[in-house]
């Protein structure tokens, strides 16, 4: 089996990857913000069948990001997957607090470049070499019939504009990148009536994964395998 990276791995949809690829035997790199306060990330741990090691990373910390780099400097990764993401403040119309875009714009457009930066050397050690961007169909022009989340869409959005350019600019290096809507997901961010389980989501999102190649590059994968239009 291979070795994943994944941020924002200690809840939601990132801590069910890290269970999903932990059970079928990979090496998981399960990043979060504090893993001391990961009670449900030590407790998998303890009991699964792959390896899996935590890392202290908050993805809006350059440092940091560049430090878990160098520490995995001679690590092969096959599969990056920039998970951790805000939603920001839920305002409509007149409301819009500015301070606040800047900080969703960091950790949902910022951080996933960064980490394809300082990654791209451990992914072209690897195997499967594709970048696995979690975006959402609120980052869709086509599908935007609602209005309104000016800060979360447009942060999306420009996560899609890195990704198609990363599809682009890494082809060379045989790296694949690709974008995600996961779903409607029952999380913090998605609340308890979403549509889905984060188990269906990543399941479904695990054989759209296993199937890709670098001629899928730049798509914008809906968790089903069906393509969401940009
Ligand atoms: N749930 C949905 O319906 C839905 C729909 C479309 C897209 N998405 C996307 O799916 C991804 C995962 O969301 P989720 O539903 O699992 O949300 P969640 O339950 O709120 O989890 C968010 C994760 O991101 C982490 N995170 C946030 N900022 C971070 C930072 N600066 N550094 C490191 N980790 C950080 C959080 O860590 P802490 O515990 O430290 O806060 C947490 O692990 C996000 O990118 C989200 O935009 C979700």
């Amino acid at each position: 089996m291979g070795s994943v990276l994944i941020t924002g791995a200690n809840r939601g949809i990132g801590y069910e990857f890290a269970r999903s690829f932990a059970d079928d035997g990979w090496h998981v790199h399960a990043c979060c913000r504090n893993p001391d306060r990961a009670g449900a990330l030590k407790e998998m741990m303890e009991g699964t069948v792959g390896a899996v090691t935590s890392h202290k990373l908050d993805v809006t910390n350059g440092l940091r990001v560049a430090s878990l780099a160098r520490a995995l400097a001679d690590e092969p990764i096959d599969i990056l997957i920039n998970n951790a993401g805000v939603y920001g403040p839920r305002t409509g119309f007149g409301e819009t607090d500015y301070d606040e875009w800047l900080p969703v714009f960091s950790a949902n457009v910022l951080a996933p470049m960064r980490m394809a930066e300082r990654f791209v050397t451990h992914l072209e050690a690897g195997k499967r070499k594709l970048i696995v961007n979690i975006s959402s169909r609120m980052g869709s022009m086509g599908e935007n019939d609602g209005g309104g989340a000016y800060i979360y869409r447009s942060s999306k959005a420009a996560l899609n504009a890195v990704v198609k350019s990363l599809s682009i600019d890494l082809a060379p290096r045989g790296i694949a990148a690709i974008a995600f809507h996961p779903g409607w997901v029952q999380t913090d961010m998605g609340g308890e009536n979403a549509a889905i389980a984060p188990v269906e989501s990543v399941k479904g999102m695990r054989a759209v994964i296993d199937g890709v190649s670098i001629a899928d590059s730049g798509k914008f994968f809906n968790y089903d395998g069906a393509i969401v239009p940009w």
